[in-house]
């Protein structure tokens, strides 16, 4: 571990910029597949609508609620974020996550429901929003005569997650900045400065928060440079800390787990391989390579331990904590490849569904036992994905893990929302039916001082037999019952990637 230098940050920045050196295809004008593609299957199948390009006025509406009624005193705003720009001129991303971000807000209260969208408006957004045309390389597509690229900042889409921290939300992609964001009015305030030489220094999309002392841990990744950044910041914003964790295999790392002693990253087998353009060309799967597990303490980021385990890859963990003698478990939904990001993430930008199931992530409990001993187990039959924790127990021992879930015969998404006893394997569901597409399902607590798993299950919807969008309201220990309520939009939106929760007040 060594501290991060001004001159490191620079490096890291001159990586991404480096990349603008490769040729890239010039575009025939004869019009562009992967769009009319696209254009053939929205005029037929509504499912489609879950990378539709959300206007650019963005949306503000009311939402009907169609059933059930709001819990007394149930009061906040769902803030979710995701890619909602997909197409400019006729031309269409490859690839899934290549969209602009946009945020949007689920204002809950109780005069009743109202949405809001916004894109987020990123340097990026602003040049090709004057321009009426993607300029600058994407992180799977190259458009049409594209700019060049000075650092990370100028490819930042902000689309995949968003926080609350301090009095910002900020809106979170994985390769450069977060995003600051009025989290009143969604005005974006530009890209969020750290000082210290850390400006456009990777922050990922997944920062975890320790619920006894609100200090958020989050890391960075520079897979060329095989390392990661690491991130600690106080429960008001302030940087406590940032450094470099040297000599770690260059893998597409998306998220990581923390426990009360240690931050655990686990490195699939997705790795870095060489520089090319579309920068995610740039990671190969290697079945021969085991997924690297690497527990690093969080008082001294010197000291670390780890553990390989059978070739894998995964974007999403449930949580994790550790027992008395060490042995850290860790829940996390875990595919044999990375098939998803490879193709099925091109797939659904045609409108078309990726058909190959098997490669689909299952809900895995991971242990890591001192001496470098470990052990995958499947926690149940079936796929999971977006995996949510109640976030007083993030890091600590817990019981639940509530996502979303599908069957080999649904290749389209999943249906389903479930919440999975890690201990048992009991688990609950409720299926919203074939035409129902369910998104992150967020786990908030019914009061501060609730016993575990007492709160509601909050998750958007597409409706595709209706073509709107839908929020429900779930009780979280009894998702079987179905919604407590249930409201529908007037229109389709985007789907978001992952969201969060302000309880109480509203704008
Ligand atoms: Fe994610």
């Amino acid at each position: 571990m060594t501290a991060l230098s001004r001159r490191d940050a620079l490096q890291l920045l001159a990586a991404a910029g480096g990349a603008a050196a490769f040729n890239t295809p010039a575009f025939a004008r004869q019009g562009d597949p992967v769009f009319m593609d696209y254009q053939a299957a929205a005029a037929n199948d509504p499912w489609t609508l879950i990378v539709r390009d959300a206007p650019a006025a963005g949306f503000d509406s009311r939402a009907e609620l169609i059933s059930g009624h709001v819990p007394d005193g149930f009061t906040g705003t769902l803030y979710r974020n995701g890619p909602g720009r997909f197409s400019r001129q006729d031309w269409r991303y490859r690839h899934w996550f290549d969209g602009d971000g946009f945020l949007q807000s689920w204002q809950i209260g109780p005069d009743g429901v109202h949405h809001r969208g916004r894109f987020i408006e990123t340097d990026k957004w602003q040049i090709e929003e004057a321009a009426g045309r993607f300029i600058v390389p994407a992180l799977g597509s190259v458009p049409p005569q594209p700019g060049g690229l000075t650092g990370p900042d100028d490819m930042n889409v902000a689309n995949t997650s968003v926080i609350l921290l301090g009095d910002e939300l900020l809106a979170l992609w994985e390769g450069g900045s977060a995003w600051s964001i009025d989290p009143d009015t969604l005005d974006s305030r530009g890209a969020r400065r750290w000082g210290n030489g850390l400006d456009g220094v990777p922050f990922s999309a997944h920062p975890k928060r320790e619920p006894e002392t609100g200090i958020v841990w989050n890391f960075g990744q520079d897979a060329p440079g095989a390392r990661l950044i690491l991130w600690k910041i106080g429960p008001d914003g302030t940087l406590l800390d940032a450094g470099l964790l040297n000599d770690v295999p260059g893998g597409m790392v998306h998220d990581f787990v923390i426990t009360e002693h240690s931050l655990v990253f686990l490195v699939g087998s997705y790795r870095f391989d060489r520089m090319r353009l579309p920068f995610i060309e740039s990671f190969q799967f290697d079945e021969d390579a085991p997924m690297l597990a690497i527990a690093v303490d969080k008082n001294d980021w010197s000291v670390r331990r780890s553990w390989e385990l059978p070739p894998g890859f995964l974007f999403h963990f449930g949580g994790a904590w550790e027992e008395a003698d060490g042995t850290i478990r860790l829940d996390a939904a875990l595919s044999q490849d990375a098939r998803f990001a490879m193709a099925g993430a091109y797939d659904v930008m045609r409108g078309q569904a990726e058909t190959q199931t098997d490669s689909q992530s299952r809900h895995m409990l991971v242990t890591l036992a001192p001496g470098g001993r470990s052990r995958v187990e499947a926690l149940g039959a079936g796929y999971i994905e977006f995996p949510q924790v109640d976030p007083r127990l993030t890091g600590l021992r817990r019981r639940d893990t509530w996502h979303i879930a599908w069957d080999a015969d649904q290749p389209r998404g999943a249906t389903r929302i479930e919440r999975r006893n890690l201990h048992t394997g009991a688990h609950d569901a409720f299926d919203h039916g074939p035409d129902i597409y369910v998104e992150e399902p967020l786990f908030i607590p019914a009061a501060p001082d609730a016993p575990e798993g007492q709160g509601w299950i909050l998750h958007t919807a597409l409706n595709a037999g209706a073509r709107r969008t839908e929020l429900h309201l779930f009780n979280a220990g009894h998702l079987s019952d179905g919604p407590v309520a249930s409201w529908r939009l007037g229109y389709a939106c985007p789907f978001g990637f992952h969201g969060c929760w302000r309880s109480g007040r509203l704008a």
